[in-house]
């Protein structure tokens, strides 16, 4: 596992990890379903508490681009996109050819398109990132309550229904590729590959960041050959739906081979809302198991709602940045962002190389501690530590947690490692940046710092 955790805090991060599939380097034991599991339900809900990034990006948003940040920023009930977020839409790193991520995207498209068989998969990079709850959940029979939609977990641009109630209403940054699967199939699409920038809040560490890249696969089948319309039940017993799980496999094993040359692959079982069966797939990869993406055959509810409930085919979804992490040896996630030349200049278009390191400057741990309001969401502290810091800020860790009987309260102390990826920081810029820190965590989100 790429991640280093502290034991004592495992307990809190499996909760907060539980919508880690896409990104997190996981072994076999980490929680797999990211968007879509339901471990995080057990998290507390924030009631009423103000969204610190709304305030934030309010604030903040007259030095914006009017253009693209008036779209994302809005002041609208439940806007909790900030402009450390909105500055990162639209830079499309998945479509730059000498960028990693454009390096592992065009790999895989030339493995699909390569397969003999008559489907073309048409490629589709440039959906917009702004979608509906309806076509990002609701399309997918993702149900309003699940965690994947809380404001804790996902950047809204609007929840008319209120700041703490889902609906189809919501507009949002899309969480993952998933939410165009139903669009492209309405549209008539019979095969497409789908690459995007997606967007979660979520912890800080070397493979956490707000928004990755993620790849969505789709493969419709010629009814005369898999069946067409019938009851689900009938369907998932259906000699058809067996073929599409094979074809599913077989071709995701071969994807693997391309990536990795020939690798020991697992698929595990899983649950997704839109497939059924569902499955994830795993290599065994510098010694220890590696996710490498979710699929399924598509949910008989999914293509009856675009329509198509005579149509039958499979889908998968992987993120760009958990590969080329691995390919490429790129040790932080927050590297694929930076535009420095040491960087960018070490890759080129149809080429794996390893990245060579070109210096590691020294980190400055900081600590904070404060008690706990009820409904405290460690995510929205983070926001905040990604707001002052930017991403300067390599890791927060939470170190100690305890209950003060007496009291009733929980206090929280998080480490905070800053450390530039370009230059070394000094000891004032970075006082400046913990005081900051300190100060909105105490005015935006109800803490009493101790
Ligand atoms: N959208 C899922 C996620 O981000 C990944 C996924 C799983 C996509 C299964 C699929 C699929 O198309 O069939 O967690």
């Amino acid at each position: 596992e790429v991640q280093t955790r502290t034991a004592a805090t495992s307990a809190s991060r499996s909760l907060m990890h539980s919508r880690g599939l896409m990104l997190t380097l996981a072994t076999a034991s980490t929680a797999s379903v990211r968007a879509l599991s339901t471990l995080s339900a057990s998290r507390a809900v924030v009631t009423g508490a103000p969204a610190c990034a709304r305030m934030l990006g309010r604030r903040s948003s007259a030095r914006m681009s009017v253009a693209s940040g008036a779209r994302v920023i809005t002041g609208e009930t439940g806007n909790n996109v900030t402009p450390y977020i909105e500055a990162l839409i639209g830079r499309n790193l998945h479509t730059k050819v000498d960028h990693p991520l454009g390096i592992i995207k065009a790999k895989i498209e030339e493995y699909f398109n390569s397969l003999d068989g008559e489907v073309t998969f048409e490629i589709k990079d440039s959906m917009d990132p702004v979608v509906g709850a309806k076509e990002c959940f609701d399309d997918l029979l993702i149900p309003a309550d699940h965690p994947g939609r809380k404001p804790s977990d996902t950047y809204y641009i609007s929840r008319p229904g209120g700041r703490e109630l889902s609906s189809s209403e919501d507009v949002l940054l899309r969480t993952h590729t998933s939410a165009h699967q139903s669009t492209l199939i309405k549209s008539g699409a019979e095969a497409f590959l789908c690459t995007g920038d997606v967007y979660r809040r979520d912890e800080i560490d070397a493979s956490h960041f707000p928004a990755f890249h993620q790849m969505e696969g789709v493969k419709l089948f010629d009814p005369a050959l898999v069946g067409g319309a019938m009851s689900r039940e009938e369907w998932l017993e259906s000699e058809g739906c067996k073929l599409i799980a094979a074809d599913l496999k077989k071709t995701l094993e071969g994807l693997c081979d391309h990536l990795f040359g020939q690798v020991e692959k697992r698929w595990i079982d899983e649950y997704f809302p839109f497939t059924e069966p569902s499955f994830e797939l795993e290599i065994y990869y510098n010694g220890d198991w590696m996710e490498v993406l979710g699929s399924g055959v598509i949910h008989s509810g999914v293509l009856e709602k675009c329509g198509k409930s005579d149509r039958h085919g499979w889908a998968f979804g992987l993120g760009l940045e958990r590969l080329a992490m691995v390919l490429f040896s790129i040790p932080d996630i927050r590297l694929f962002w930076t535009d420095d030349k040491r960087f960018t200049a070490q890759f080129k278009a149809g080429t794996l190389s390893t990245f060579k390191p070109y210096s590691k400057y020294p980190p400055c741990y900081k600590d904070i501690s404060f008690w706990i309001p009820e409904g405290f969401e460690p995510n929205d502290f983070f926001e905040l530590g990604r707001t002052v810091a930017g991403d300067l800020l390599e890791k927060v860790d939470l170190v100690d947690e305890f209950t003060n009987p007496k009291k009733g309260k929980t206090s929280h102390c998080y480490r905070l490692t800053y450390r530039s990826m370009d230059r070394s920081l000094t000891d004032d810029e970075i006082n400046d940046l913990q005081e900051k820190l300190r100060e909105l965590t105490a005015s935006n989100l109800l803490v009493e710092l101790r």
